[in-house]
């Protein structure tokens, strides 16, 4: 049996997280090109719910900016005080007004939990009648989980808190993870009739378990075979240990696809990143947001991309690249700092030192070394001599120039925008282009040079420098 759509996923997000000790809300903090709450909604929204709810509180302000730029289909609702996970629930409810069918209420600070787990879940709840269906897990040390207590026959009787049980209650290795499945007609009557008469004084979610079940109705639980899937992250260690786990699971599904990663420990990649077979990722690599490798791409040691696109078979070394746009046999690096706006065409090349912004580099044209290629539109087969710059910011304005085809820009050129340099022409070492350059012709533009002979000797005697002269020139006379 398939789930249905539910009714509604309700994720709890307004807890203060004081264990993070950081003036960003909790469920903002990031891994895997996401933050926590990020996972969380893309994990809810697999179910396709009618609507998801956000209950906010604490950091109210970062919570809501992040969905109204994120996820404008989230709807936050506010808890004005913590008063519990009850609490939080009955908010929402209170909120959306009745809701009929299923509703699934999770944790804000669960990333690692994946959509299909959340189906499944429904589909248990769904599949047996139940009135609610709870996540569980057993965890190697269940210190500070709310514990599963069950009936002789195996039927869940009740949650009981960690600071609510009783030595032989927290013996009980099944824990709830903080994830249900209930019907939500039910949840709403059952929320009135939670108390605060518990160690917290809160009102708690997981009392509504025995309500329900006082009520005659059936309770489930879903075992989750794989604890770490549903570990909770409370401080920055876990959340850490959350990062790890989540790109292991992503560098897996990239290796079963066919993308090599030499070195898994080294290399980290957003879930938002996607690679075609035979990429291949060095160490030390690490690719972010809408990052993309063509068929066998390679990219690294060392190299961080952001928002960019690796044409197939091109090759990226020692780079840092953001949005920028690699054709397919590009080359890039070692050590090249490609920003916005760059787009290297087939079998361009960006070498050793090379900077570029709002560059364009046509099929075939390099830029070996050492130069900074801002504001540019570069032609096909060209070259740009070692040293250069496209010196494109005048003090207020910045300005374009063109390189056209087949050009052969010589080392060291100050190429001052706004210019171009015409269709196979040259420039000569050395030369600050200031004026457009012909098709075809020679630009020769820098001081022509001069020989003070005899300088040395009569200026610097008594140097190495004046004896090496003084020797040359005996040696010439001799030779004569
Ligand atoms: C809760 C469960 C516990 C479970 C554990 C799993 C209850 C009473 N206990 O405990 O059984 O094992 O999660 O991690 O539910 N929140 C609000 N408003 C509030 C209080 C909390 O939105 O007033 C949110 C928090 O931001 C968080 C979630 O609810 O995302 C859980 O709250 P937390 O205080 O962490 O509950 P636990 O004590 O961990
Ligand atoms: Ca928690």
């Amino acid at each position: 049996m398939s789930a249905s759509r539910p009714a509604a996923v309700v994720v709890l997000a307004a807890g203060e997280g004081t264990r993070m000790k950081s003036r960003t809300s909790k469920v903002l903090h990031e891994l895997c090109g996401r933050p926590m709450l990020g996972h969380v909604l893309a994990a809810g929204r697999a179910l396709e719910p009618e609507r998801l709810v956000v209950v906010v509180g604490h950091r109210r302000e970062q919570v809501i900016d992040y969905l109204a730029g994120e996820h404008p289909a989230a709807e936050p609702v506010v808890q004005e005080y913590q008063g519990g996970t009850g609490h939080a629930v009955r908010t929402a409810l209170e909120q959306t007004g009745e809701l009929s069918g299923t509703v699934v209420v999770t944790n804000g600070d669960h990333p690692l939990l994946r959509g299909e787990t959340l189906a499944e879940l429904v589909r248990v709840h769904e599949g047996d009648g139940n009135a609610v269906t709870v996540l569980t897990t057993e965890m190697p040390d269940a210190t500070g989980y709310g514990r599963i207590l069950r009936e002789e026959g195996g039927a869940v009787t009740a949650i009981v808190e960690h600071k609510d049980a009783t030595p032989e209650q927290r013996a009980v290795r099944e824990i709830n993870v903080g994830m249900y499945a209930f019907d939500g007609a039910l949840l709403a009557d059952a929320l009135k009739r939670v108390t605060t008469d518990n160690a917290n004084g809160e009102e708690y979610l997981t009392d509504v378990i025995g309500i329900l079940r006082g009520d005659g109705h059936r309770a489930g639980a879903f075992l989750a075979a794989d604890w770490v899937e549903t570990q909770g992250v409370n401080d920055r260690v876990q959340l850490a240990q959350a990062r790890r786990q989540l790109n292991d699971r992503i560098l897996e599904a990239h290796m079963r696809a066919g993308v090599t990663v030499v070195d898994p420990a080294t290399t980290w990649i957003d879930v938002t990143v996607t690679a075609e077979r035979d990429a291949v990722v060095h160490p030390g690599t690490q690719l972010h947001g809408a990052t993309h490798l063509g068929e066998g791409a390679e990219v690294g040691p060392n190299s961080t991309l952001t928002d960019t696109r690796v044409g197939a078979d091109a090759k990226v070394v020692n780079a840092v690249c953001v949005e920028a746009e690699i054709g397919p046999e590009a080359s890039v690096g070692p050590y090249a700092y490609l920003r916005p706006g760059t787009r290297l065409a087939r079998k361009a090349k960006i070498g050793t030192y090379v900077e570029t912004k709002n560059a364009e580099v046509g099929e075939g044209s390099k830029v070996p070394h050492l130069t900074y290629v801002g504001d540019a539109t570069i032609g096909t087969g060209s070259n740009i001599g070692a040293s250069s710059v496209f010196v494109n910011y005048d003090g207020v304005r910045k300005h374009h120039s063109v390189v056209g085809d087949h050009v052969k820009v010589g080392s060291d050129n100050m190429i001052v925008a706004p210019v171009t340099i015409g269709d196979g022409s040259y420039t000569a070492a050395g030369s600050v282009i200031v004026q457009d350059v012909p098709p075809g012709a020679m630009a020769v533009a820098r001081g022509k040079q001069r020989n003070i002979e005899g300088w040395v000797e009569r200026r610097r005697a008594g140097t190495p420098a004046a004896e090496a002269a003084e020797a040359a020139r005996r040696a010439a006379e001799a030779g004569e």
